[in-house]
């Protein structure tokens, strides 16, 4: 792989301290970029600025807060002058629960972290890429923003819900050479899926990953560098016609019933 995909770019990582956000920042600064890393566990998110070296600078703030998208726009342009790319990636997954046990303050805390931190990003993002000329939006939705599953559903819902933003915005951002796309990964091996199962197997860790390995045909989680690569190429000049679209890194989950 060419090392300059990236290179005098300038990316913003939201969610950058671990699993997915992680390996993209570590992608992004071996491609050339210069990066802003942002994430609300500011003990990982230097931990991890550290490991990847290069040249980046950490934000430790809330995405879901009304001022973040803000604040990391204006840091990627005083710091390196520029801003060409994000990955909105930060999210939660909520409580593992049937429908009917859901708080309200579950539902809208991941409402506020995993949908309306997108729309916040890309409305503070716009105005920027576009006097730049233009940029490329990378949002992380997941294989559950196009089919549902049981026991998680504010969390499915907030995936269906940002693509409904990544198309919108994709709409809006198309005459300005802006574009906006969704990777939709499958399982990925992150503290979340971790979080999830033992949610699902309530303590029975291995039986949880059987039963979610069974609906995967590669029979594997995806590894989050897996989903980098995907988020790379929708960042570089490599996808430059691609816009609005959802880009599947599933293990072919959703291509049909695995038997
Ligand atoms: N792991 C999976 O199986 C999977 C599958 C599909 C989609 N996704 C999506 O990928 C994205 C990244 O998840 P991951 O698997 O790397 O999980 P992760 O838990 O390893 O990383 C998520 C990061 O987001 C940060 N974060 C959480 N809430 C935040 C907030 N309010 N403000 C700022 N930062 C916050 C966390 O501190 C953490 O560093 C999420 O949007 C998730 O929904 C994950």
């Amino acid at each position: 792989m060419s090392e300059t995909k990236l290179s005098g770019r300038v990316a913003v990582v939201t969610g950058a301290a671990s699993g997915i956000g992680e390996a993209i920042a570590k992608l992004c600064v071996a491609q050339g970029a210069r990066v802003v890393m942002v994430d609300s566990d500011s003990i990982r998110l230097d931990a991890a600025a550290k490991s990847i070296g290069g040249d980046t600078v950490t934000l430790h703030a809330d995405v879901g807060a009304p001022d973040t998208a803000a604040l990391y726009v204006a840091l990627a342009m005083r710091h390196f002058g520029r801003l060409d790319t994000a990955f909105l990636n930060a999210g939660i997954a909520g409580k593992v629960c049937r429908i009917e046990e859901v708080a309200v303050s579950d539902f809208d805390e991941v409402m506020r972290v995993n949908v309306r931190s997108v729309w916040s990003g890309i409305a503070a993002l716009f105005p920027v890429m576009q006097s730049a000329g233009g940029g490329s939006i990378v949002v992380t939705a997941s294989t559950g923003g196009v089919q549902g599953a049981p026991m998680v559903a504010p969390y499915i819902a907030s995936k269906h819900a940002v693509i409904g933003l990544v198309r919108s915005a994709a709409l809006e951002g198309a005459r300005y050479n802006i574009r906006v796309n969704a990777v939709a990964p499958a399982p990925v091996d992150t503290p979340m899926i971790a979080h999830i199962a033992a949610g699902l197997g309530r303590g029975d860790m291995e039986r949880a990953r059987n039963r979610t390995l069974s609906h995967i045909p590669m029979r594997r989680y995806g590894g989050a560098d897996e989903v980098a690569r995907m988020m790379l190429f929708l960042a570089s000049d490599d996808s430059s016609y691609s816009t609005g679209a959802v880009f599947l890194s599933d293990g072919g989950s959703t291509a049909g019933i695995s038997l």
